[in-house]
């Protein structure tokens, strides 16, 4: 038993090691089992997050103003999807199942982006979705992609060239809003003020509030903290809102010449704990749609377990 904890002892260190000197860890190689579980929470909130973000912006491709517009967002929902592929299979090779995952999230016990339990009342708000939903990712995610383990690190690569995609097609719907005149700088001034808050929320509690974050610095699977990347953001959009002349809504908003940067109000932590733990505007909306899609697919699914059954068994009979 001692020398069973003593292995464990020195492989930690071994693997400490590794990670100290800028190592990837991939699938196979030992790693300590609070790392594993850590990366699954992670990775596997993040890929339900693109696969209920396919929702809200769903919600418009019917509705989208023109052929344009309306193949653009469904090659953008095609995106998300595939992101949520790529970060299941990233989870997978942690020893958890797909199946396992989506049983967590059909249940309610598994968290995704607080962002994304919020309406989408204007085409407006496709335009918001990719300049400040997408926007934030990107800055959280690029971050990320330089994380310790291997195939989350790579899917998040590939993840962002997608996503700074979408927040310039994103920009560009708000551009042409703007430019249209009163009524359409109207709708995206509302729009904006509906995002602001929830997008900064994405962010994630303060760091002295983050139950996670240390772990998570110290193997190098965060390399900045919520707050540090939550400023980056800030400093960046509050320059281009400016640039669009819209109005930022946050009374408390000032510029402080010292750190050269944006200080903002306090976020609404009662509404960010309520959207997380199930209270948010449509958080029983979304899941019932994603049950719904779940069992609709089923056929699908059995059929191709069927096919792959009826592939093993020809396979078996040829060796
Ligand atoms: N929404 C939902 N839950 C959140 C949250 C948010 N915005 N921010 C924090 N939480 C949860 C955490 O998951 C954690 O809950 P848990 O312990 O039950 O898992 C709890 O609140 C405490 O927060 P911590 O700061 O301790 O949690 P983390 O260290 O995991 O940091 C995070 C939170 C910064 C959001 C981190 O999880 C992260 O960087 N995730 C990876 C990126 C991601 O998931 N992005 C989703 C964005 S949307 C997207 O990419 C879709 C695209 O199409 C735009």
């Amino acid at each position: 038993m001692i020398e069973k904890s003593e292995n464990i002892a020195s492989l930690e260190e071994q693997f400490n090691q590794r990670i100290a000197n800028g190592e990837t860890i991939e699938p196979n190689d030992w790693m300590p089992e609070k790392y594993r579980k850590q990366l699954v929470r992670l990775i596997s909130q993040h890929a339900h997050s693109e696969i209920i973000g396919m929702l809200p912006e769903g919600n418009w491709i019917t509705r989208a103003p023109s052929l344009r517009r309306k193949l653009a967002l469904l090659a953008k929902v095609q995106d998300e999807a595939g992101h949520g592929h790529y970060l299941y299979s990233s989870a997978e090779t942690l020893g958890t199942s797909r199946e396992e995952m989506f049983d967590q999230l059909h249940e309610g016990k598994a968290k995704y982006s607080s962002i994304f339990n919020y309406p989408t009342l204007s085409w407006a708000d496709m335009g918001m979705i990719g300049w400040l939903v997408d926007g934030a990712a990107i800055i959280n995610q690029t971050t990320m992609a330089k994380c310790s383990y291997g195939p989350y690190s790579r899917a998040l690569i590939r993840i962002c060239k997608e996503e700074n995609f979408h927040k310039k097609q994103g920009m560009e719907i708000i551009a042409t809003l703007i430019a249209s005149g009163e009524k359409g700088k109207a709708m995206v001034q509302e729009s904006f003020t509906r995002f602001w808050w929830p997008t900064l929320m994405m962010f994630g509690p303060h760091d002295s509030n983050s139950p996670n974050s240390a772990d998570m610095m110290k193997w190098k699977i965060k390399l900045k903290s919520n707050d540090e990347l939550r400023q980056r953001f800030i400093d960046m959009t509050v320059d281009q809102a400016l640039a669009w002349e819209l109005r930022i809504p946050d009374d408390k908003l000032k510029f402080n010449e010292t750190t050269r940067s944006w200080e903002t109000g306090e976020i609404d932590w009662e509404e960010f704990n309520a959207v997380i733990n199930g209270s948010g505007p449509c958080n029983h909306e979304r899941l019932e749609a994603r049950r719904n899609a779940h069992d609709n697919g089923k056929w699908v699914r059995d059929a191709a377990r069927a096919f792959e059954e009826k592939q093993r068994l020809k396979n078996k009979s040829a060796a």
